[in-house]
């Protein structure tokens, strides 16, 4: 066999006979940001990783102690602790943070583990003026000082010593509360950086929560997570959208070793539709029935002559958009209107950049249990020009048997969810039915989950090594 051409070389049609997203970008009303037409695609192994990796609880540990003990993560929003006191709580692997604003700008996150005999010391968030042990009531200071031992006749071997809370590391960036159990993780821009340099245009830190779901999935994060990160599902499993998304051309790439992005145009039809030769009125029809409720797309209507769908879709948003919150959209791109521009972080976020409400995605284990995925779906909304930004919506909790429609608030969005959450149940069976023992992904329209992978074999081995 020859060897393939260097990805690098493929820049245009990397999905035969489509034109690439570039391309789609060279026809659009508006130039878009330089970053948007970069192209980062570094050669990757081929090989499949053991399917062990989405069940077997010795895998699992080793992830949770090397990769989610020493990982930055979201863990909630700022502008969910506005006030002194207001404090979150944050699980992840059998751990517990209460995340707690201890000063107007200052954020920590304590152990929510009572240092005497371990009760969790609050099990809601809400505004506290201390930390309370329900058991036998020792408190502690919403600084993490130790504030009452009632007990400490009985406790010399206490004495002299300091009985704080212990803490995890904090940042934020974006408005987003970031943890890392990790005392002597290296900052947050060191992985973040590319990301954040992109989004500065989409002031994510002036947004707030206008949807906050968050569901139990029956199958690993990993598996949750990879249902994502690429957008050639779609043809299978939602049909409904290739006439307006440009999915088996969609652009993908890795920006550093931590930040993996990809785009998919909207507002073209799908390369598989080419036979069909869609009309612009029957590319905007298709849009404005399937209600994806983030790009509003106006009423379907007579595209003026000469105009694309596409043109037309970014235009309808501008204008619905600007009606929306009085911001000026005139001058921004069709493909920031419009697009799938999806960042992930490593190990388990993903931000939409774009001017419109925007989607924001964490996935993580229940627990300690490797087969139970929790995904947080949010969506962020511009402040109103002029106006206070409105209070962020409360987090809507699913159960595990309960649809994504349950959640009304993500109206045409959960359709799409729940066609994705129709194969992951199926998908972690079939990872325990598997005849090969192996997973293998796409060299280019996957190459962001292999580098997933990468990463946490990297930092086990890593962490293995003891370095
Ligand atoms: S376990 Fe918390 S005061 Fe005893
Ligand atoms: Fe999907």
């Amino acid at each position: 066999m020859n060897a393939p051409p260097p990805l690098s070389q493929l820049r245009k049609g990397r999905h035969p006979g489509a034109e690439s997203y570039e391309e789609i970008l060279d026809q659009d009303t508006r130039p878009v940001p330089a970053f948007l037409r970069e192209q980062h695609v570094p050669e990757l192994p081929l090989e499949g990783v053991p399917v062990e990796r989405y069940f077997d609880r010795e895998f699992f540990q080793k992830e949770v102690q090397h990769v989610w003990l020493k990982c930055w993560q979201w863990a909630c929003r700022e502008e969910d602790i506005p006030n002194v006191g207001d404090t979150e709580i944050y699980d992840v692997v059998g751990k517990s943070l209460l995340i707690c604003r201890t000063k107007p700008d200052e954020i920590r996150a304590f152990y929510n583990s009572c240092p005497h005999r371990g009760r969790k010391l609050a099990t809601l968030p809400g505004c506290k003026s201390e930390f309370r042990c329900p058991y036998h009531g020792l408190s502690w200071n919403t600084d993490g000082v130790l504030k009452n031992n009632h007990i400490a006749w009985d406790f010399p071997q206490w004495e002299g010593g300091k009985m704080d809370l212990p803490e995890a590391k904090v940042e934020t960036w974006g408005g987003f509360v970031f943890i890392n159990f990790d005392l002597n993780a290296r900052p947050l821009m060191d992985y973040l950086g590319p990301l954040a340099k992109d989004f500065e245009r989409y002031e994510l830190h002036n947004r707030h929560k206008i949807i906050h779901v968050q569901k139990p999935v029956r199958c690993n994060w990993k598996a949750l997570a990879e249902a994502f990160m690429e957008s050639h599902h779609s043809v299978t499993t939602h049909p409904q959208i290739l006439p307006f998304l440009a999915d088996v051309n969609s652009q993908y790439d890795l920006l550093n070793d931590y930040v993996s992005r990809h785009f998919s145009a909207q507002g073209v039809a799908s390369p598989l539709l080419a036979d069909q030769n869609l009309t612009a009125e029957q590319i905007i029809a298709a849009m404005t029935g399937q209600a994806t409720s983030r790009r509003q797309v106006g009423e379907a209507g007579a595209v003026p002559e000469g105009m694309t769908a596409r043109q037309f879709a970014a235009e309808q948003g501008r204008q619905a958009l600007s009606a929306s919150d009085g911001w000026d959209y005139s001058d921004k791109s069709d493909a920031e209107m419009l697009d799938a521009l999806l960042y992930n972080l490593w190990p388990n976020m993903s931000f939409w950049a774009g001017f419109p409400p925007n989607l924001v995605y964490r996935w993580r284990p229940r627990g300690l249990d490797p087969e139970v995925g929790i995904m947080d779906v949010v969506m962020l909304k511009r402040a109103p020009k002029d106006a206070p930004r409105p209070p962020p919506v409360p987090v809507h909790e699913l159960g595990i048997d309960e649809p994504w429609s349950a959640a009304e608030e993500l109206g045409g969005l959960a359709g799409i969810f729940e066609q994705d959450m129709g194969n992951l149940p199926y998908v972690q069976e079939g990872l325990h039915a598997s005849g090969t023992g192996v997973v293998h992904f796409a060299r280019y329209s996957e190459m962001r989950i292999r580098q997933l992978h990468l990463l946490i074999d990297r930092w086990i081995a890593a962490g293995e090594a003891g370095s």
